[in-house]
Formats: C-alpha cells, sequence, structure tokens
C-alpha cells in the first residue's frame, strides 16, 4: 500500500535507538524527509547512516534533549513546519511510589506530559495552515495496566492522552491527527535493561527472567520495533485521516480486556 507520503516531513523525537528508530525508518522507507533525534551524538550519527543507507532519505539528525526548551528549538530548527510529529522519550525509572518527591514527580510529568504537549502546541499552528497533520505520541501499555514502580510514567502518559482528548476532536476539522500507541513488551534496549534489574531483584538470570517475561504474554513473545514503526507510518498516512484521538495498545494480548 503506498501511504502517500512522499516528500512530507516529519520530527521524530527520541529515535536514535528503539522504538523511535523504528518509527523513522518506517517513515523514511515511505520517502519521508526525516528528522531524528537523541542525547548520545554518536549512536545518533550511527542511525542517520544506516537509515540513509537502507532507504536514500533525506536524514537530519539532532543531537538534543528532547525535554528542554533548547533541544525543541533545535529540533524545531531542523524541520520548522513539520507533516508529521512522532512524540517520544525517555521514561522515569522504576521507584517505589512512596519515595517520590516533588522534585521527582515534576520531573516525570516534564518528560512524559508536557514535552509533548509543548511540541504539539509548537507544530499545529503550520499543520493548520496547510490542512495535514499527523501526530503520534508513543507512551505505555502502562496507561491501561498498572505496571509495578512505574506509577509516574503511567500517570503523565495517562495525563497526555486526556489532555489530548480535546485537541484531538478539536483539530480533526482540519485533517490533523493525533493518536497514541501503547506498546506492551517490545525487544529494546530499555526492555533489555529493565528486564535485567528484574533479574537481580528476584535472583534470577537475564535468560529465565525474559523467558518469564515472555510467557506472560499471550503472543509467547516480545514485540519487534518495526511493528511499532510501520504501525506508527500507517497511522501517519494519507489512509488514516478518519483515525484520531485513540489509543492504541500494541501488546501480543497482553492487556486482558474486551
Ligand atoms: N520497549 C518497551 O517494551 C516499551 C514498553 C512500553 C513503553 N515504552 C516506552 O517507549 C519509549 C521508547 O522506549 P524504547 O524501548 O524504544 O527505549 P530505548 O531503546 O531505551 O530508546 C530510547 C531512545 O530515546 C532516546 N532518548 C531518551 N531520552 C531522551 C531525551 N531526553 N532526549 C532525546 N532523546 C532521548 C535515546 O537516545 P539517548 O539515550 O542517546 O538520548 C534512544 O534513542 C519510552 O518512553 C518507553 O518507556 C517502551
Amino acid at each position: 500500500m503506498d501511504l502517500g507520503l512522499k516528500g512530507r516531513k516529519a520530527i521524530i523525537c527520541a529515535s536514535s535507538r528503539g522504538l523511535g528508530k523504528a518509527c523513522a525508518l518506517s517513515l523514511a522507507r515511505e520517502g519521508v524527509e526525516i528528522v531524528i533525534n537523541g542525547r548520545d551524538e554518536k549512536v545518533l550519527a550511527a542511525t542517520r547512516d544506516e537509515i540513509i543507507a537502507l532507504t536514500g532519505a533525506n536524514v537530519t539528525a539532532v543531537a538534543a534533549d528532547v525535554g528542554t526548551p533548547a533541544g525543541q528549538e533545535a529540533l524545531l530548527a531542523a524541520c520548522p513546519r513539520p507533516d508529521i510529529l512522532v512524540n517520544n522519550n525517555g521514561g522515569p525509572p522504576p521507584r517505589d511510589f512512596r519515595e517520590l518527591d516533588r522534585g521527582a514527580v515534576l520531573a516525570g510529568v516534564v518528560q512524559n506530559m508536557v514535552t509533548p504537549i509543548e511540541l504539539i502546541q509548537r507544530v499545529v499552528p503550520a499543520m493548520q495552515e496547510q490542512n495535514f497533520g499527523r501526530i503520534v505520541n508513543i507512551t505505555s501499555l502502562s496507561v491501561k495496566m498498572p505496571i509495578l514502580g512505574l506509577d509516574l510514567s503511567s500517570g503523565a502518559r495517562a495525563g497526555l492522552a486526556a489532555f489530548m482528548a480535546g485537541p484531538a476532536r478539536e483539530l480533526a476539522r482540519f485533517n490533523i491527527t493525533i493518536n497514541h500507541l501503547l506498546p506492551g513488551m517490545f525487544d529494546t534496549d530499555r526492555l533489555r535493561s529493565t528486564t535485567g534489574r528484574m533479574a537481580k531483584m528476584q535472583g534470577k538470570s537475564e535468560t529465565d527472567m525474559a523467558a518469564q517475561r515472555k510467557s506472560s504474554v499471550p503472543a509467547k513473545r516480545f514485540g519487534e520495533a518495526n511493528e511499532i514503526g510501520e504501525l506508527c507510518a500507517f497511522l501517519c498516512s494519507a489512509q488514516a485521516g478518519y483515525i484520531t484521538g485513540q489509543s492504541l495498545v500494541v501488546d501480543g494480548g497482553l492487556f486482558n480486556a474486551v
């Protein structure tokens, strides 16, 4: 299927590795001019080279912390009028909710709620003018299903979905969509490090811990990052203009509800 995206421009935040990188690659394959981002310059440059080699796309790398005003300025300077914005970021580390002081709570909310809101505010006016915009926020299954120790991450991301419910409807008449992707367990650096931490806490080997986690998923495997990337590209397509304000769970059946 031709997604009708050739020549479009996209900013994909936090995309030097993992799920963000997969979204960048899928969009680049569709002929989208992309801006990728991460804090580690070396990793980011390697990802830029890899995506260019695989797709021949026009790729700009912006090394910056997306959560800072300077980082956001740098992203928008590289692509002032994006047709597509993929919001992604790291998440707060797992912690007992009793240990979170005000500073930690606010930092988590800035990371996973305020940052995407600020970027959306910045890109929407040009999208309205051009009568096209696709915004995808990568959040987490934890918005729907609690994950021990990730309460701050879950709360901030759920706040983002609730915040965007209104703007998604208000902007629909401009052919702008805002949707959320809620990954379950995807095989990325982040998943490997959380599995390692859980293994240590439970006195198990990492291999056993990974097997236990996989067996909890009805699909009996972790997701592959490209399964998020391809869905993201579809949500950004011309054809997906009638899908907005949705939270799409992508979890191999882990969320056990209708
Ligand atoms: N993987 C899963 O199973 C899963 C499940 C649910 C939710 N999620 C969420 O999905 C998001 C992506 O996860 P992932 O598994 O792809 O993580 P990952 O493999 O650790 O990759 C994270 C990416 O984000 C970049 N990044 C992190 N903080 C950044 C910042 N402040 N500014 C700019 N770039 C930043 C990293 O590059 P640098 O470190 O160089 O900055 C890297 O490119 C996270 O919010 C995670 O909580 C993941």
